[in-house]
């Protein structure tokens, strides 16, 4: 059986940081209460003119460089995201372009905060059915441009970033072991943008009177949801794959808040030595949280080659799942 293996990983933040203290200029709120609630010292924000595309392309180029596999020999490209240069083409192409890719497949995946675990899961899906042989998947986000920066609720929690991976057939026991995805759109309220869509399309023009294309979340509501349904899927995939939670080296969970990312650890009884955690850096990234995690740790050689690494994310859908991997 052909198993994904990561051969490469690769990232990019812009270089703007935002940190509490300039937040607490914006909106009322402080640095405390941010530290407190949230983890998050600081963040990483576009500057004007920067461009979703070319974040995820320098962090492709990175994987892409590190793994020694040509741009046009991929397969596929995956880009998890909800923060796309447009509606319309996807984001994908646009790299695909930009890399010279010239055999590969594009597409975009939504799944908000989990697109770049699903990317893994449907890459892995075209590896082990010999659809693909090299694939490149990039989770990246840039959620400032759709923040609202009245709104304190929402405006401290989110950065920019993306992160990328490319995966590669082999045949050993390396690379990804189990992968288990899930939804619930009955909580599609929970966290959502409303304007800009079909149903209220950006011409409408009580959009920003009424403040439609703006992130607007349920951050109490989700929170609870958040870290029983990572815990669970987790708990699922390890029991399906067989292994203990005594057996995971590295425990890698969505950065989206320092408590849910404790809960989630001590709810799977992983050593806090063993989960990682860069929230105060770079806040939350969506897909990217993941994927900018991942490249850390390899380049830092908190993984090595032969350990069992875990991934798991919550996010708008609501949709959340768990990666079980080894390097
Ligand atoms: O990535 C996708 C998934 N997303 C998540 O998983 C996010 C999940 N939710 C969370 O991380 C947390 O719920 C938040 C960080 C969003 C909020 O933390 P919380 O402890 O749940 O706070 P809260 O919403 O219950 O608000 C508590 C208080 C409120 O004041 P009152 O009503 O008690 O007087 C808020 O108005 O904190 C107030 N508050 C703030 N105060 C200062 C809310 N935001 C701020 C702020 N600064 N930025």
């Amino acid at each position: 059986m052909n198993r994904a293996r990561v051969v490469g990983t690769g990232a990019a933040v812009p270089k703007k940081v935002l940190s509490n203290a300039d937040l607490e200029k914006l909106v009322e709120t402080s640095d405390e209460w941010i530290t407190t609630r949230t983890g998050i010292k600081e963040r990483r924000i576009v500057s004007e003119g920067e461009k979703f595309s070319d974040l995820c392309t320098k962090a492709s180029e990175i994987a892409l460089k590190r793994s020694h596999v040509k741009p046009e020999d991929l397969d596929m490209i995956l880009v998890g995201t909800i923060s796309s240069d447009m509606l319309f083409p996807a984001t994908s192409c646009l790299v695909q372009h930009n890399l010279g890719a010239t055999k590969a497949a594009a597409s975009d995946v939504s799944a908000a905060c989990v697109g770049f675990l699903y990317g893994l899961h449907l890459a892995d899906g075209l590896i082990q059915s010999n659809k693909a042989e090299n694939v490149l998947v990039v989770g990246g986000e840039i959620l400032s441009r759709f923040v609202d920066w009245t709104d304190r609720s929402t405006c401290v929690l989110f950065g920019d970033g993306a992160g990328a991976v490319v995966l590669q057939a082999t045949k050993g026991d390396h690379g990804i072991l189990g992968s288990r995805m899930k939804s619930n759109g009955a909580y599609a309220d929970f966290i959502c943008m409303p304007g800009g869509g079909s149903n209220r399309p950006a011409n409408d023009p009580t959009q920003v009177e009424e403040k439609l294309p703006y992130i607007k979340m349920k951050g109490n509501e989700t929170f609870k949801v958040a870290v029983k349904a990572m815990a669970d899927v987790t708990s699922e995939l390890l029991n399906e794959q067989g292994f203990t939670h005594e057996q995971i080296d590295l425990f890698i969970p969505h950065q989206a808040n320092e408590r849910i990312i404790n809960a989630v650890g001590e709810k799977l009884k992983i050593a806090p030595s063993k989960v990682y955690k860069n929230i105060e850096r770079y806040g939350n990234t969506s897909a990217a949280s993941i994927p900018i995690a991942l490249d850390e740790c390899a380049r830092e050689g908190r993984i090595r080659v032969g350990n069992l690494v875990l991934l798991t994310a919550f996010g708008a859908g609501l949709v959340w799942g768990s990666v079980l991997l080894r390097w």
